[in-house]
């Protein structure tokens, strides 16, 4: 077996375990921990008991690897390789019993910045409606047992996604852009958990994705389940505080560049 696949592996065993202890906690209700950055940005004690449990997985597996999760502190490792996780990314869908919250464990090469990276493998695990989406680089993007293709053809406009970040002084702004993508949009969607929209853009039920501010455990894993579904990523302003990721198929992802950069 390649070593990605040793590695998507491995991804794809914990976020099922970490997703599926997530899901108990949810039913067992929900305690919000803290909130972080803004009333919308909560953390459960979940978020922090899924991420331990992924840690020490992967600690168990892969004793020297790196690791960068949401919940805890960044350690550099000793191999080269780092996992990026967000243990529930769709927090906010999650305290208020939303289904669309997942876990998501990519494995990259290189450092932790999102700019010197390369991906290798990656998990996205919908524990509330049991989807589990994976990709390793080559290797194609997966829903499953089915291979996924993002879409190609969007005649009546590009169904898209988005989302909003916490702080309320960015609303303005980001309302702005949705304002100039709606020219070439059927419609709009914000779900909430940029994994899952990432995954979405990749299973051709998305045509088109952008977001500006995320953090690179909410796109490690779903950028690399769109490239291998034969999608494009690109970040624009990754000198700026907010960096904006845009996803999609060929297409639709050049039409979006073509209106969002220098928005
Ligand atoms: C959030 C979700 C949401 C996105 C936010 C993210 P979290 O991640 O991905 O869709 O709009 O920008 O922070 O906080 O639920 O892990």
């Amino acid at each position: 077996m390649s070593a990605d696949l040793e590695l998507v592996d491995l991804a794809a065993e914990i976020a099922r375990e970490a997703g599926e202890l997530a899901r108990r906690r949810r039913d067992e209700g929900v305690h919000l921990a803290a909130t972080k950055s803004s009333l919308a940005d909560i953390v459960t004690d979940a978020d922090r008991e899924v991420e331990e449990l992924i840690r020490t997985r992967l600690r168990e597996a892969r004793p020297g690897d790196g690791f960068l999760g949401e919940e805890s502190d960044a350690d550099p490792g000793v191999t080269g390789i780092t996992w990026v996780v967000d243990p529930i990314d769709g927090t906010v869908n999650y305290a208020y019993g939303i289904p669309a919250y997942c876990v998501s464990i990519a494995a990259v090469r290189g450092s932790a910045d999102p700019q010197d990276w390369d991906a290798l493998a990656a998990a996205v695990f919908a524990p509330a409606v049991g989807e589990l989406f994976t990709a390793s680089r080559g290797g194609g993007a997966w829903l499953g047992e089915r291979r996924l293709s993002v879409t190609t053809e969007t005649p009546a406009g590009a169904l898209l996604a988005t989302g909003f970040g916490y702080d309320p002084s960015t609303h303005d702004g980001d309302l702005a852009t949705v304002r100039r993508v709606m020219t070439m949009a059927r419609d709009l969607r914000r779900a909430g958990s940029a994994a899952l929209d990432l995954s979405y853009v990749a299973a051709g039920r998305l045509d088109g994705y952008f977001e500006r501010g995320l953090k690179p455990w909410d796109f490690a894993a779903g950028a690399l389940i769109v490239e291998e579904a034969g999608g494009a990523v690109t970040r624009l302003d990754v000198e700026s505080a907010r960096p904006m990721i845009v996803a999609g198929g060929i297409d639709v992802h050049a039409r979006l560049l073509e209106l969002l950069e220098d928005s």
